[in-house]
């Protein structure tokens, strides 16, 4: 493990705002936060439409894409899953830095793994809470997962054998079991615009 010996810091000479100059956009990241099939990833996708129509440069990480990938090894127990955000939190602050407007769609079930991408990322940090009751989840249930999850077939999963805390002070909330995935958007959108964003 590196345990910051010998290692020394390089600074770049292109930095951020020269990139952002560039894209002509500021570098955020808009971390969307819900159960299993609150509707994160489906509202993420229609905001990430939108923003693209809109000229800027977006990128969207995806729980389920990125287990298949970067952070295959990783399951669901407690530290796997605080090991995972760890992870999407460094290549978010990367994608910031890059001038990207970057999505993330993960439960990220844990108020202190949530914090400190607040904490490094400061005011490019916009917390989305996908706002969605568990009984709606659950009759959703758009992988058959919650079925398995109550069975016993699947073990710690979120929201029955597993923790999931709510955000208690989120930038944005969108409530996907009243409002369709376009309405939420357009109400990202609006924060952002409000915001300066975009
Ligand atoms: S997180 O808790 O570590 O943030 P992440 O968003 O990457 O989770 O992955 C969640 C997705 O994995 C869910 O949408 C679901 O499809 C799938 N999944 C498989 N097993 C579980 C489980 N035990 N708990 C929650 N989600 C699970």
């Amino acid at each position: 493990m590196n345990t910051g010996k010998n290692i020394v810091w390089h600074t770049t000479s292109i930095k951020r705002e020269d990139r952002e100059a560039l894209l002509k956009q500021k570098g955020v990241v808009l971390w969307f936060t819900g159960l299993s099939g609150s509707g994160k990833s489906t509202v993420a996708n229609a905001l990430e439409k939108k923003l693209c129509e809109a000229g800027k440069l977006t990128y969207l990480l995806d729980g389920d894409n990125i287990r298949h990938g970067l952070n295959r090894d990783l399951g669901f127990s407690v530290s796997h899953r605080i090991e995972n955000i760890r992870r999407i939190t460094e290549v978010s602050k990367l994608f910031v830095d890059a001038g990207i407007i970057t999505l993330t769609a993960f439960i990220s079930p844990l108020r202190r793994d949530r914090n400190r991408v607040r904490q490094l990322l400061g005011s490019r940090f916009v917390e989305v809470f996908v706002d969605c009751s568990l009984e709606v989840c659950e009759s959703r249930d758009p992988k058959g997962l919650y079925k398995r999850a109550r069975t016993g077939e699947i073990k710690e999963f979120t929201g029955i054998d597993s923790p999931y805390e709510k955000p208690e002070n989120p930038e944005i909330i969108v409530c996907t079991d009243i409002k369709s995935a376009g309405e939420c958007a357009e109400e990202i959108i609006s924060y952002l615009a409000a915001n300066a964003f975009l």
